[in-house]
């Protein structure tokens, strides 16, 4: 687990902690007489059994998870929903109001809202206008800057939709000292190969995942990241003990059982992507349809707001993103059930700019 490098980023008092360890951490068989933890031996009130605590580690996940990115358990962590790992990732690292981290929007904005919630200094480094990395501007940043940490990455980029360029991300990663971070929650839908093979490559990479997507998952709320088993203890240390459910846990296992089904499920919805598509550059008010490798569509029009608003009073409901960095007039709207699609697009021809 001694990485000296990582060691040198996290902050200095969780270098110093010991993880908190419950007395079901401690113990690993699953016979026994279970009196640590104050639980209700005799059962629960509703009708299936919930009165004993989850698995703290998630192992039986890890598991499996290991062996499907041919990792090792110890270099994954479990969160409740990515949004927790990204929250973890962030608290181990920051420390608050000296530390930075960088996002590159229009992206996600789950990472700056993270950062500012533990009051840490956010700095944007804009896409290009082919929404790809400004290589140029980032390596200026941090080579200016010495108290960045992280640098958030999404590719498929949320909420453009296009991957980013390997060779941009491997500048990065070669030049900066800190972590960076790949978000792949939308990695399924496109034919690229996962960054978690390039783990062994670069100590500082850190790649998020979800069960959320392509998986149908999200009311389950399991996020994966995998990185080096230095930054997955440090990680482990500060989470809380018992952050994913027992019934989460055993969901996600089942939903690895099914990877054909979620196959079936990404054909289907990239096939929708393309009906999407197709049919959005038929129709005379739209300005661009962008390429996508997840499971949504950017589009631009005239008006987004006037759109937007016409799509809510016929209860179709899009995200507007014409606020955004880069994205005036752009809406971007997720693939849905065929019959979906097919009603947003007659919903749209019916339009009158
Ligand atoms: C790029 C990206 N990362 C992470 C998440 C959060 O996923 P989860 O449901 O695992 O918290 C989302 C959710 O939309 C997302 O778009």
């Amino acid at each position: 687990m001694k990485n000296s490098t990582i060691d040198n980023l996290i902050r200095p008092h969780i270098v110093k902690m010991k993880p908190y360890s419950s007395a079901r951490a401690e113990y690993t068989g699953d016979d026994g007489i279970f009196l640590d933890a104050n639980e209700n031996p005799i059962g629960s009130v509703c009708n299936e059994l919930h009165n004993r605590y989850p698995d703290p580690l998630q192992q039986n996940l890890k598991n499996a998870l290991a062996s499907i990115e041919n990792l090792k358990a110890n270099q994954i962590f479990i969160g409740n929903g990515s949004d927790e790992c990204i929250d973890v990732l962030i608290r181990t690292f920051c420390e608050s109001k000296d530390d930075a981290v960088v996002v590159c929007p229009p992206v996600f904005s789950m990472y700056e809202h993270a950062a500012h919630a533990q009051n840490i200094q956010v700095h944007e480094v804009l896409l290009t206008e082919n929404f790809q990395l400004n290589i140029e501007a980032l390596l200026q940043l941090i080579s200016k800057e010495n108290n960045i940490k992280i640098i958030f990455i999404c590719s498929p980029n949320n909420p453009t939709g296009n991957l980013i360029k390997e060779n941009d991300i491997e500048i990065i990663l070669n030049h900066f000292k800190g972590i960076v971070v790949i978000d792949e929650a939308y990695q399924d839908f496109s034919d690229n190969i996962s960054w978690t093979n390039r783990l062994s490559e670069f100590h500082n990479l850190v790649v998020i995942k979800t069960f959320s997507k392509a998986y149908g998952m999200a009311d389950a709320r399991i996020g994966m990241l995998y990185a080096d088993d230095a930054i997955i203890h440090y990680m482990n240390t500060i989470k809380m003990p018992y952050n994913v459910n027992q019934y989460s846990q055993t969901l996600a296992l089942t939903a690895l059982h099914h990877v054909d089904k979620k196959n079936e499920f990404v054909a289907t919805l990239n096939a929708g992507r393309k009906y999407i598509q197709d049919e959005l550059a038929k129709i005379s008010f739209i300005q661009q349809v962008f390429a996508s490798d997840a499971n949504y569509v950017l589009f631009k029009v005239e008006n987004a707001n006037d759109l937007y608003k016409y799509l809510i009073a016929h209860k179709i409901i899009v995200r507007n993103r014409d606020s955004a960095p880069l994205l005036k007039g752009c809406l971007r709207v997720s693939v849905g059930t065929k019959a979906e699609n097919e009603k947003f697009i007659e919903v749209l021809r019916n339009y009158i700019v």
